[in-house]
């Protein structure tokens, strides 16, 4: 059978960031799409923008792309290379943006696809506008990104927190404990709110409100009035008192530095300064990004993944594929660049919480 027409031939793919369950998935979902049904040649790019300043890149096979789904981490690799910032020490191109296009154009790609969160995307659309044809993909387990409902990797790094949560109530119960659980989310709070409300979290806090820790500790106290021995406080990494948000940034940089290695530790000692009672702090890092994607967040890559093909084909570049509602579409490349999509302060998911009597420390 002939291929269908396709305005694209070949192009190239990078995976950029920090990895999150479901990269595989998407890029089989984009590779699948184009060389099946539109016969494109496509380039595989090493450890994200490194890669095409390095020309580290490799023609991707249907057998490269087979097999991969369920799989996690990314099979290109990834790395936080950023092309307009200054050279880092290690590497001795000293303009990497005029390298990249030396590779584009060597290569002869007609399109690059950049999968990646909000730098990845405000990178790709910066190259966009150096002449590169770009299409973006939102990936992040932050859920941070502008211009989409959802990143995928979200849902898988929301089931891992939700089933440490789930895990630190029966211990925190035994010992009869303050146990302060640190998820992801950089300077978001979608991830502790979610898992939070999902894994029936006493205290949940967010960057977008900032805490009290009386507030904190009268809830708790509470608690314990009422018999309730135990509780479990969701922190998010971000996570800021209201007395740190008042700080200027280097000062808050500053003090958390001198307070402990991370937000758990920091309200752990702090929650047991004012009420006394018994506090352990537990950081999930990575666990939350590493391991198969979940089924939402598979079939999520897999949509985008093929959606980017059809913007391939049809030559629409300089998109980001995006989720509304029920429907996958795409939104100019500039809509992510440089924004952080935050918790809104009258998002559902926030009265939700305080409707089942979460405290969220103010
Ligand atoms: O953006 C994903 C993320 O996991 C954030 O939640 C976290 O703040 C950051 O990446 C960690 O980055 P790194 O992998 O560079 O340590």
């Amino acid at each position: 059978m002939a291929a269908n027409k396709s305005v694209t031939k070949t192009f190239g793919v990078l995976t950029a960031g920090g990895d999150c369950p479901g990269l595989n998935a998407a890029i089989r979902g984009v590779c699948r799409a184009a060389s099946d049904r539109y016969e494109m040649k496509i380039i595989g790019i090493a450890n994200g923008f490194r890669g095409l300043i390095d020309e580290d890149t490799r023609v991707l096979e249907p057998a490269d792309f087979s097999g991969i789904l369920t799989r996690g981490g990314t099979i290109l690799g990834s790395s936080r290379v950023k092309p307009f910032g200054a050279p880092d020490k290690d590497e001795d191109v000293t303009d990497k943006v005029s390298a990249i296009k030396e590779t584009y154009s060597r290569l002869g790609l007609d399109c690059l696809v950049v999968l990646g969160g909000n730098g990845t995307n405000t990178t790709g659309y910066k190259l966009s506008r150096e002449g590169l044809n770009i299409i973006g993909l939102p990936k992040t387990i932050d859920n941070d990104i502008f211009g989409t409902d959802k990143t995928f990797g979200f849902d898988s790094a929301l089931d891992i927190g939700t089933e440490a949560i789930d895990r630190l109530h029966s211990t925190a119960q035994s010992h009869s404990r303050v146990i302060v659980i640190e998820l992801m989310g950089h300077k978001a709070g979608w991830l502790s709110l979610y898992a939070g409300v999902a894994g029936g979290g006493d205290v949940i806090l967010i960057p977008e409100i900032p805490y009290d820790v009386k507030v904190i500790a009268d809830h708790l106290e509470k608690r314990f009035r009422y018999g309730k021995t135990f509780s479990v406080v969701v922190v998010a990494e971000g996570a800021m008192s209201v007395k740190e948000a008042a700080m200027e940034k280097k000062d808050r940089k500053k003090y958390r530095q001198e307070n402990g290695p991370s937000a758990a530790y920091r309200v752990a000692r702090e929650i047991h300064d004012v009420t006394g009672m018994e506090t352990r702090a537990t950081v999930l890092g990575y666990v939350q990004r590493g391991g198969t994607p979940s089924a939402s967040d598979r079939i999520l890559a897999t949509s985008f993944g093929t959606a980017a093909a059809e913007l391939l084909a049809e030559g629409q570049y300089n998109r980001m594929v995006s989720l509304h509602g029920n429907d996958i579409g795409a939104v100019d490349l500039s809509v992510p660049e440089g924004k952080v999509k935050t918790v809104p302060h009258d998002h559902y998911l926030i009265n939700t919480a305080k409707d089942v009597g979460t405290c969220l420390g103010a």
